[in-house]
């Protein structure tokens, strides 16, 4: 029998934010064995409600990000099996369609820079290959007639990230993981160890690891001991969804990408008909103000890509932040305060990168140890963090 000095425990792990990074890591914890909680207003939530869902190691490389990618590849190649797991276990579709990318160039500048990537994809050992614009519209007739090169790369896919989370969720459920639907207030901490939270209604949940997995407002968790608040920041994102006509040549076969001036910008045709457009990139703190100008610049390039998009109905527009860190780079793994980990800060890729997290977070969480691929990851690669400046709206 435990000593009565003991506190109650509410389990082995509690996760701090129900998106798709913390809801992964809640189910591969329970799959093994762990008595897992997740804390959070509204499981199933958060940034993946706004993203595109492409899984674009290759397409969406970043010089200096060289470390990001092997990361990126290694859950790129889990994806297949991942989403059958997934599917498998909760009866739900994902959306998962291995459908490839066509990155596109619109005039001299967006080749020349096109170029410039391609060089850097083969450099790094990627399979992408460059085509024409005439090949280009072969691919896809709905280009814009200007095109003028492009790349195609056939292993970048893409799922909806909406279906991931929901089937995340219904995993976790079945896996046995409890849900507390409110908001964590602050870390508490007992001598030299996180020992849960205390929600925003005052309840106290205590946990032997307790793990940071909210997004863009992992740095804002209370009673986190100075210097250890993950550097991450919200990094706004504008998206527009337009639905493709049913009975008709789907205006799109694949993800189309492109640099129109100098802005990013995707098409992500669904099997379900929808077609994702984003996305905008502003560092404006906490703002998730859909605006005139972001929805006007997205529409702009698009029609500009694929004059064809003007005649679509437009289903919803909404913005969502990206939880970004000082490398673009995740920060995986334990704490400088013993049972306190992190899964936060993975930016442009947090889709993608679900696989590899869920099974670098319960690798760590069973065995006390990093797994080699999340090494480079620490949270401590940064040092000292500063304190946050002010509150979320
Ligand atoms: N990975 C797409 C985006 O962050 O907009």
């Amino acid at each position: 029998m435990a000593p009565t000095s003991e506190p109650p425990r509410t389990g082995d792990v509690l996760v701090v934010g129900g998106g798709i990074i913390g809801l992964v890591t809640a189910w591969r914890a329970a799959q093994r064995g762990l008595a897992t909680a997740v804390v959070d207003p509204a499981p199933g939530g958060g940034a993946a409600r706004v993203a595109a869902g492409m899984l674009a190691a290759v397409t969406e490389l970043h010089y200096g990000e060289q470390t990001l990618l092997a990361l990126n590849l290694a859950s790129a190649r889990r994806y297949p099996s991942f989403a059958a797991e997934l599917s498998d276990a909760t009866g739900l579709d994902l959306g998962y369609r291995p459908c490839g990318t066509l990155a596109v160039a619109l005039d001299a500048d967006d080749r020349a820079h096109l170029r410039e990537l391609h060089a850097f994809q083969r450099r790094s050992g990627l399979e992408s290959e460059w085509l024409s614009g005439r090949e280009c519209r072969r691919l896809e007739p709905m280009l814009a007639p200007g095109v003028r090169g492009g790349l195609r790369v056939d292993g970048d896919h893409q799922i909806d990230p909406r279906l991931l989370a929901a089937a995340l969720l219904v995993a976790c459920e079945r896996a046995g993981v409890a849900f507390h639907r409110t908001t964590a207030g602050r870390l508490t901490v007992a001598g030299d160890r996180a020992t849960g939270v205390v929600t925003a209604d005052g309840t106290t949940l205590e946990a032997d690891r307790t793990v940071l997995a909210a997004g863009s407002l992992s740095s804002r968790l209370a009673g986190v001991p100075g210097g250890l608040l993950p550097p991450v920041r919200p990094v706004k994102g504008q998206v527009v969804r337009l639905t493709m006509p049913s009975g008709q040549p789907p205006l799109l076969h694949r993800t189309v990408r492109a640099v129109v001036r100098g802005n990013p910008l995707y098409l992500v045709p669904r099997e379900s008909g929808e077609l994702v457009v984003g996305a905008t990139s502003e560092e404006l703190g906490w703002d998730t103000t859909v605006t005139a100008g972001g929805v006007y610049e997205l529409l702009r390039d698009a029609h500009e890509l694929v004059p064809g998009i003007t005649e679509l109905p437009l289903a919803e527009t909404l913005a969502g932040l990206r939880p970004g860190s000082p490398d673009n780079a995740p920060l995986l793994g334990p704490t400088a305060l013993d049972g306190l980990l992190l899964a936060t800060g993975h930016f442009r890729n947090g889709v993608l990168l679900t696989p590899v997290t869920g099974d670098v977070m319960a690798h760590v969480l069973t065995t006390g140890e990093l797994p080699e691929e999340a090494r480079p990851f620490t949270p401590g690669r940064f040092g000292a963090a500063p304190a946050p400046t002010e509150q979320p709206a």
